[in-house]
């Protein structure tokens, strides 16, 4: 069985894409299957993995809207990886009330990934930053969030919003599993501001959560993401793919630590 990863933060531009592209290529790349999933109708994952929203025939609106099955409309992008991308469809197939708002429909969502969930070690979600229907039906299938936090204020306040929701799957029994992994520093720099910012953290609730690795600020990320590759397939020679390859091994033994590494 598949475990699956959300990435999730109520705020935008943390880095919950560039983590989700990069975890999950990393982690094909080590030889796990993986499939990566854009539960985001802004189709950032989507297009990250060079894939192009305009010329898609279905995508995941449609396996909401019933048209399709989730096996249907797989990519495959790189040995072991697989997306199952999304367009601006989503937004439409939320208006149409395809997409689940209570408990008994959210299982419908749990119930389309089940054939799936053998074909691969690791399903990673990526979310948008909303508290909308799509982030509570990822959570409502993940055993592990990942949170990519900026080191910023706003970034931290988030951090309590984040938790509270993961509160309040488990409370509401969508997903009584739901675990919090991590909480992973992006847009990391070598200034004061930005150690402040990560002892704040340190001092918090959040402590023990807080990866030690760190994702650095590297402008060769983004540039990935306009070439649509994940940095590992782009340029191994720059800091963002030593830091994502870092932080991979990290929340792999974490995994281990949390006896449930596939
Ligand atoms: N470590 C980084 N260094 C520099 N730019 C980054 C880094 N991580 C992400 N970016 C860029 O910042 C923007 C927001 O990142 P993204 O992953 O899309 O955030 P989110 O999904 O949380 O909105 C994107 O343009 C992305 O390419
Ligand atoms: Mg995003």
């Amino acid at each position: 069985m598949a475990l699956k990863i959300v990435l999730s933060n109520r705020k935008g531009g943390v880095g919950k894409t560039t983590t989700a592209v990069n975890l999950a290529a990393d982690l094909a790349s080590l030889g796990y299957r993986v499939l990566a999933m854009d539960f985001d109708p802004q189709s950032n994952l989507t297009i990250s993995f060079g894939i192009n929203i305009l010329s898609l025939q279905s995508s995941l609106a449609d396996v909401f809207q019933n048209s399709r099955a989730m096996e249907d409309i797989v990519l495959n992008r790189y040995p072991n990886l697989d997306v199952i991308p999304s367009t601006p469809d989503l937004e439409k197939a939320i208006e149409g009330g395809y997409v689940a708002n209570h408990l008994r429909k959210n299982e419908i969502i749990k119930f389309k990934l089940q054939d799936m969930q053998t074909e691969y070690d690791f399903i990673v979600i990526d979310t948008p930053p909303t508290k909308g229907l799509l982030t509570m039906n990822s959570l409502s299938v993940a055993d592990f969030v990942v949170i990519p936090c900026r080191p910023d204020h706003l970034s931290i306040v988030g951090l309590k919003q984040m938790h509270d929701l993961i509160m309040e799957v488990r409370g509401q029994w969508l997903n009584p599993g739901i675990r919090l992994l991590g909480i992973l520093g992006t847009f990391n720099e070598e200034t004061r501001d930005c150690r402040e910012h990560i002892n704040i953290i340190n001092g918090s609730m959040f402590k023990d959560y807080l990866f030690d690795t760190k994702i650095r600020k590297n402008v060769t990320l983004s540039e990935s993401v306009s070439k649509g590759t994940p940095i590992i397939h782009f340029n191994k020679r720059c800091h963002g793919h030593e830091d994502y390859d870092a932080f991979t091994h990290e929340l792999l033994g974490k995994l281990e630590g949390n006896s449930c590494q596939r």
